[in-house]
């Protein structure tokens, strides 16, 4: 009311009504506030931030981890029982060809072959090499590099290759990067020793022109056999001189992150305990690094490993965060598990990676860290306990390792694998200081989840949001994703003296070799460019406040009209489950129906035929292989019962048979379309994959969610706990008035909530101290323009220039690409006619950033 009053009162037709108290000052925003988390998935690492441009270099690539066995062409985990459900998950994920180890080469030439070996390994970390045998004389053995071999006019490139030679082979052989056209950009020819050992070829050369699409091609002229490993090529200009990909670190070093997490992620775990990262094997000279079969589907040579993470920390001013696996692996996968008397060697590895980064150099490992090029420290100030760990299991080897870490590095921030803030089990005995919660959601989830911390205890630890992004409806990434984050990221930046660090999640895609549906930054052999939830991240990077102002952002009432077509679904959890209905009425009336799926009618009423099992797509959509056989069930005939009239405040009664137990179903209003409207469900409880049908009651629940394009918002929950009996009649009766949606079973009120539309328009408002402005942050994802009057109270003298910074494009779908890198990004404005109590009016589907000159 007070705010339409002011509104009222305005020369101009103002919206909304945002008003900043720079003398009210909640939160102090702590510096470490917004980071980044590097994983090796989509290929960030190998055939990415590290710039090696031959793809299999080393012969290592399809090797799987030790412990897990090849099914066909699945890769099978070890079969133990999962740490958290008990049960063996028998986790298995599809793997290539087993047998082509040479992937990414090719030879030609009569008769011409080449397979993998292990004989004479060059290195014992790295133990297979290339066997060529040429029969007849000439053979042609090519590498495409990463989808190409990009070389550019004027840059120097250091190449190097291991060659040995059997006797019998006698001539001289040439290798050459060929471009796109034919002809080679570079060109030398090599003799082979004939003493039958490896020998090390180095060459530097300078490239003669720009070519994105560049083989490397060996021409051996003669017949005989050889052997080759670790061809490299490498750019001699990398980022700070410290090996890096430039413009992929530049992109990085562009969002000025406070602090770097690292390795992982579930990469941290592993598929089994072996196939953990162990960071002492990541460090030093990269032929001996033996690397790890990713999780994610392929070799990971840790060619950016422990030290080179620190050294980038250090390179870009970040803070480092280091992911311990704590005697867990990845739960998800198999959940294999070192027993507590069995980690010793895990702890004495956490020790040891710290004493690494910031010991002593008369320490054994500050030596090794010394020995490796860097005397000093590193800025070492993080390490978390797990990554995605879950359970009591969890928890118990938590409380062990918590308190010998602290003891021996009292100033380390150690963070728990705790994931949901604003409660703790009773079972965690060793102190909480930081717990880390991941949300991959889709952007309707982050709107309705914008205020999930403000009434959260403060006194129970720090959170760390590590991993989040929108990554669910939204394709390889949009616009209506990244103001769905930048919507949350106002509510972490008001409550950051609760959720005081953050990283987007993943970070890195080379679009050529992905595995995860949205990240931030994508790239290929030779471009990279962020998306639009690059660009949020940056201008909340760039525009972080020194404290929060109180403020509050004052919008129109919203429509609260429930109307629209009515409908029914069943919501079954087991294959036997079944739900039938008759003696529909919606407002004394029987509604014509439309039926879809394999809805049909029967008798009186409806009964729903064959149906489909939707799990395993885990909500936010994302399929992670391996996870359909394990995932408890949800079937759907893919269809429902949707009235052919649409209604206002109306009766909906019906009877529904519940056939067997776990049987659930839902009454839907305001019907839009089957993504869209407001479901009063009633919910059975899940029963597990293969667990027998139980007989007798059941605990059911009741809610009401608003269900936003796809996505099931809950208003609220009516009970949790009705008993339900297989093979009964039950009365149900939904009723919508003035905005309120109640239900009644039985003849028994079971409760009632009201209907509160999605809000998409946020704000947060903070000050810097050094710079003296008021940074005003604001989301409006609607298609309107938000005419917004902004007091600004509390300031001496309010500048009446400033500028806006605004991130926008015509269609939520929008989003940046190769071909137009900029097309979605923040464009910067002066601001003229300021004072403190003004009008703005903020773009549709836009973040835009104000920053106002004010004294205090
Ligand atoms: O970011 C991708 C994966 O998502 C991470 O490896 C894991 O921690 C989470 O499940």
């Amino acid at each position: 009311m007070a705010a339409a009053a002011l509104m009222c009162g305005c020369a101009d037709k103002t919206e909304a009504l945002l008003t900043v108290d720079l003398q009210d000052r909640p939160v102090n925003v702590p510096q470490d506030l917004w980071g980044i988390f590097f994983e090796e998935i989509n290929h960030a690492g190998d055939g990415g931030i590290w710039p090696e441009m031959i793809y299999n270099m080393g012969f290592e690539e399809k090797d799987i981890p030790t412990d897990c066995t090849l099914d066909g062409n699945d890769v099978v985990g070890p079969r133990k029982p999962n740490y958290a459900y008990g049960t063996v998950r028998d986790y298995r994920f599809h793997y290539f060809d087993p047998n082509d180890q040479s992937i990414g080469w090719t030879i030609e030439g009569q008769n011409a072959a080449m397979r993998v070996v292990t004989t004479k390994p060059l290195s014992e970390a790295n133990p297979h090499s290339l066997e060529i045998t040429v029969p007849y004389w000439g053979a042609k053995l090519t590498n495409e590099g990463w989808n190409g071999i990009p070389l550019k006019e004027g840059e120097e490139y250091n190449f190097s290759f291991f060659l040995r030679a059997d006797p019998s082979f006698t001539s001289s052989f040439t290798a050459a990067l060929v471009g796109s056209d034919g002809k080679s950009l570079y060109e030398e020819t090599f003799s082979p020793s004939f003493h039958g050992d490896w020998v090390k070829y180095d060459a530097k050369f300078t490239s003669k022109a720009t070519d994105s699409k560049v083989k490397l091609v060996f021409n051996f002229e003669s017949t005989g056999k050889v052997w080759l490993d670790y061809v490299s090529l490498l750019p001699e200009k990398t980022f700070k001189g410290h090996g890096l990909r430039e413009d992929i670190a530049q992109t990085l070093a562009d969002l000025k992150p406070s602090f770097i997490r690292w390795p992982g992620g579930c990469i941290v775990e592993g598929m089994s305990m072996e196939n953990r990262i162990k960071w002492k094997e990541t460090i030093g000279d990269r032929l001996d690094r033996p690397g790890q079969f990713d999780l994610w589907g392929y070799h990971n040579s840790c060619a950016f490993g422990y030290h080179d993470f620190l050294q980038f920390c250090e390179d870009i001013g970040a803070s480092a965060m280091y992911v311990v696996n704590i005697g867990l692996s990845c739960m998800v996968r198999n959940g294999d598990y070192y027993e507590m008397n069995e980690l010793g060697g895990i702890i004495q590895d956490i020790l040891d990676a710290i004493e690494y980064a910031i010991g002593d150099t008369s320490t054994k490992w500050g030596a090794e860290r010394a020995k490796n090029g860097h005397p000093d420290p590193f800025p070492l100030k993080y390490i978390e306990l797990g990554n995605e760990n879950v359970g009591e299991r969890y928890i118990e080897r938590y409380n062990y390792v918590y308190p010998i870490v602290k003891a021996a590095y009292p100033d380390i921030i150690f963070i728990s694998n705790h994931g949901t803030p604003g409660t703790l089990p009773e079972t965690y005995t060793a102190p909480t200081e930081m717990i880390d919660a991941h949300y991959y959601v889709n952007p309707e989830t982050f709107y309705n989840t914008v205020h999930l911390f403000d009434n959260l205890p403060r006194d129970m630890y720090k959170v760390y949001i590590g991993e989040y992004a929108v990554n669910a409806g939204v394709g390889s990434g949009n616009l209506d994703g990244a103001l769905a984050e930048a919507a949350f990221m106002t509510g972490i930046e008001k409550n950051s003296d609760l959720v005081s660090i953050a990283s987007y999640a993943p970070l890195l895609e080379n679009t050529d070799f992905a595995q995860w549906p949205t990240n931030l930054i994508r790239f290929k052999n030779d471009r990279v460019f962020g998306r639009s939830s690059y660009f949020v991240q940056k201008m909340f990077s760039e525009n972080r406040p020194d404290f929060i102002a109180g403020s509050e952002l004052t919008l129109p009432e919203p429509d609260r009209t429930v109307a629209g077509k009515v409908g029914f679904a069943s919501t079954v959890s087991a294959p036997d489950a079944s739900i039938q209905v008759k003696g529909f009425t919606v407002s004394g009336k029987a509604p014509e129906w439309d039926a879809t799926g394999s809805w049909k009618v029967e008798g009186d009423g409806f009964r729903e035929g064959e149906r489909k099992d939707l799990s395993g797509l885990r909500d936010p959509g994302l399929y992670i292989p391996g996870t359909l056989k394990n995932a408890p069930v949800q079937l759907s005939s893919g269809g429902w019962l949707s009235s052919k009239e649409s209604y206002g405040d109306c009766d909906i009664k019906a009877s529904v048979l519940w056939e067997k137990v776990f049987s659930g179903c839902e009454f839907r209003v305001a019907v839009k379309d089957d993504a869209n409207y407001i479901a009063v469900a009633i919910n059975a409880p899940r029963r597990p994959r293969g667990a027998a049908a139980p007989t007798g009651p059941q605990r059911y629940s009741v809610s009401v969610n608003n269900m936003v394009n796809g996505c099931r918002l809950a208003l609220g929950t009516l009970t949790t706990d009705l008993a339900f009996d297989e093979g009964a009649w039950h009365d149900v009766s939904v009723g919508v008035k003035d905005g309120e949606i109640s239900c009644t079973i039985d003849g028994k009120e079971i409760g009632k909530v009201a209907y509160t539309p999605l809000e998409r328009r946020f704000a947060v408002s903070g000050y810097d101290n050094e710079t003296g402005e008021v940074i005003v942050k604001v989301v409006n994802s609607e298609a309107a323009p938000m005419a917004t009057r902004i007091q600004l109270a509390g300031a001496k003298e309010v500048s009446k220039t400033g500028k806006a910074i605004v991130l926008s494009s015509g269609s939520l779908k929008d989003d940046n690409s190769f071909e137009e890198p900029g097309k979605v990004s923040p464009i910067e404005t002066d601001i003229k006619g300021l004072s403190d109590d003004f009008t703005y009016t903020f773009e549709p589907y836009s973040l835009t950033i104000l920053r106002i000159k004010a004294s205090l």
